[in-house]
């Protein structure tokens, strides 16, 4: 039987453990202070710290009971080594080191994007080689090209500035509406038409980089749409806005992807990270690789945006190939590659 893998993961905003045995999920425990943050408009990261400091023996706690287990029946730890916040990284690594001392269990600090990529094991299995990942989330952009989720990961491209999630939370903003933007934007779009407003699509020219993503220039020029508009004295037309918008990022983001499966004779997309959680991208990402005859594997919603889960399970994938524990004096690592699957 394979080992019982903890996953504790602490990078941004979302207090997560989890219990993964081989690709079957036994516990996802999720603690938020995203509440406390929304005053800011973005994550504090020394508000961030304190929160996992509160909810991380509680929130474990929460997960062992899902899975009607003891501590003692954990076989491994895995803990998110970076990329994050440096305060709250170190709160989860912290109490990873303690756990694996206490309870005599090997550690393995390991990459919290390679973790985005990993946790689709739980729902769709073991994942098929070589496979394009498009990781979108708050902090990162990318196109990865994956030979192996727990050894060999390599970046085919990624965001020049601003990252997807980050184009949402602030085009939310500059329309007035709350933080995360991200389901808020998803939500308003659905009654938007897409086709509105021609917003432009950031590093498509002929002689950009094909895998390489900018998303700055489109949120000036919402943010230069609006005040036009409101300048004019017209009513802002937000649903209209945000699913232009949305229609742009989502465009952007599946072409390229298609295009880097096209190009390495790749069969198989995955798409993860928080903004994978977006329906028009969802939707628009089915219907292109339907087209372009290309597999498709994107985790529901909630394993999309950080949690517990995705860390237990690149944690099983670096037990099961075999890698060494990290040592307990590993660490972290706030701009870790993700080439660094664990330290
Ligand atoms: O992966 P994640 O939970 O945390 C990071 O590692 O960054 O991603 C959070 C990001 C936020 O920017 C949020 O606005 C975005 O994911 N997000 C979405 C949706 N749900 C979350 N963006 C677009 N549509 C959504 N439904
Ligand atoms: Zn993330």
């Amino acid at each position: 039987m394979p080992e019982l893998v903890l996953g504790i993961e602490t990078s941004c905003d979302e207090t997560g453990v989890g219990l993964v045995r081989g690709t079957t999920l036994f516990a996802d425990a999720v603690a938020s202070s995203v509440a406390e943050h929304v005053r800011f408009g973005g994550v504090v990261p020394e508000v961030a710290a304190r929160a996992h400091l509160e909810a991380l023996v509680p929130t474990l706690r929460r997960a062992l009971g899902e899975a009607g287990v003891r501590r003692s029946d954990i076989d491994a730890i895995a803990v998110t080594a970076g990329p994050g916040l440096a305060g709250a990284l170190l709160v989860g690594t912290s109490a990873a080191k303690a756990y694996a001392l206490a309870l005599d269990r090997p550690l393995y600090a390991v990459n919290h994007l390679a973790g985005h990529v990993a946790v689709d094991t739980v729902e769709h299995g073991l994942l098929p080689t070589p496979l394009v990942a498009l990781l979108v989330s708050g902090g990162h952009t990318s196109l990865l090209l994956v030979d192996d989720v727990a050894h060999t990961i390599r970046t085919l491209g990624a965001t020049v500035d601003d990252a997807a999630g980050e184009a949402f939370d602030k085009v939310a903003r500059l329309l007035g509406l709350p933080y995360p933007g991200g389901p808020v934007i998803d939500r308003i779009a659905a009654d938007g038409d897409p086709a509105a407003i021609a917003f432009p699509r950031g590093m498509t020219g002929p002689r950009d980089a094909p895998y390489d993503f900018s998303f700055s220039g489109l949120k000036t020029a919402v943010a230069r749409w609006v005040e036009a508009c409101e300048a004019a004295g017209r009513p802002v037309p937000v649903a209209d806005v945000a699913a232009s918008f949305q229609e742009a990022v989502a465009d952007v983001l599946t072409a390229k992807a298609i295009r880097a499966c096209r190009e390495h004779g790749v069969g198989d997309l995955l798409v993860g990270g928080g903004v994978a959680a977006n329906s028009r991208l969802r939707t628009l990402a089915e219907q292109r690789c339907a087209a372009a005859g290309l597999r498709l594997r994107v985790p529901r919603p909630r394993l999309c945006t950080d949690n517990g889960a995705m860390i237990a399970a690149l944690g099983a994938r670096v037990v099961a190939a075999g890698v060494t524990p990290s040592a307990l004096d590993f660490a972290t690592d706030p701009g870790l590659p993700v080439e660094r699957v664990s330290l």
